[in-house]
């Protein structure tokens, strides 16, 4: 990638939330408090800060008023946003594939609008546009692995990605921060439904795998989802942990 090339930004926040009913039967599980300020915020945020200034939000029809009343234009948070609706919720990589335009050729660094993290990206994403190509993941050894995508590694390269395995081969969470270049277009269009009916980002970052074109990392710091109640709490514990410190 050039050096002039910014990076653009996504962040997912369609799906229905049916782990937090009833909290999401009238709005949007972005759209919840994590600490003092609604989820959303923190993936914007962490983007922002790592330099991304154009960020596209895709989000279902249903909430797509109130998350555009509160994010605005982008310039509170010192970006630009764009909007696109999801229209039915097709999964993580469907909702990507809706990127395509926003992304005009170049590539992308994209954040689960459920994720919650303590440190920066901004080394990761200065990493990721020295790699010549596709796509870089980042990982984190968790309690729970079976709750996520599981990676196994071998040396520095990560061989295979299984989604929610009932007996984890390892782990290595793969967390909801991704980097992908623009073939990841044409991976998306390839893709058929999982057995939960959904595109599944775990196939998109297998498919990069298989062109041996995947790199990652380890993120640092804390990083939990905030899609459980038991995650959504966990997640505020940690936000004001940090903040009151
Ligand atoms: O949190 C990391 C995990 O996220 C990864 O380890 C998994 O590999 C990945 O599949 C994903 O797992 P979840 O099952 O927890 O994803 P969930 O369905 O909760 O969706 C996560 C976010 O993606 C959600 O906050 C909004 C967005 N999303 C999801 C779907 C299904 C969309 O924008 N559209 C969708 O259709």
């Amino acid at each position: 990638m050039s050096d002039g090339e910014e990076l653009r930004g996504v962040v997912l926040a369609g799906g229905t939330g049916s782990r937090l009913f009833p909290l999401t039967k009238v709005t949007n599980k972005h759209l919840l408090p994590v600490g003092r300020e609604p989820m959303i915020f923190h993936p914007v945020k962490k983007l922002v800060e790592a330099g991304v200034r154009e960020i596209l939000i895709v989000t279902g029809t249903d909430h797509m008023g109130a998350v555009v009343g509160l994010l605005g234009s982008g310039k509170d948070f010192g970006c630009e946003f764009t909007y696109r609706v999801q229209d039915e919720a097709g999964g993580i990589a469907q909702a990507l594939g809706l990127a395509r335009r926003f992304g005009r050729g170049g590539r992308l660094v994209v954040i689960l609008g459920d994720n919650i993290f303590e440190r920066s990206i901004a080394d990761f994403a200065a990493a990721y546009r020295r790699q010549p190509s596709g796509a870089k993941i980042l990982v984190q050894e968790v309690d729970d692995p079976g709750r996520y995508g599981v990676a196994v590694t071998e040396g520095n390269r990560v061989v295979r990605i299984v989604e929610k395995p009932k007996d984890p081969p390892s782990r290595l969470a793969v967390t909801g921060i991704y980097f992908y270049d623009q073939s990841v277009y044409e991976i998306i269009d390839k893709l058929a439904p999982s057995g939960r009916g959904e595109l599944e980002i775990t196939d998109v970052n297998n498919a990069y795998i298989a062109r041996g074109d995947l790199t990652f990392d380890v993120l640092p710091g804390w990083w939990t989802d905030a899609g459980t109640f038991e995650s959504l709490k966990h997640a505020t514990d940690l936000v004001e942990a940090t903040v009151g410190r």
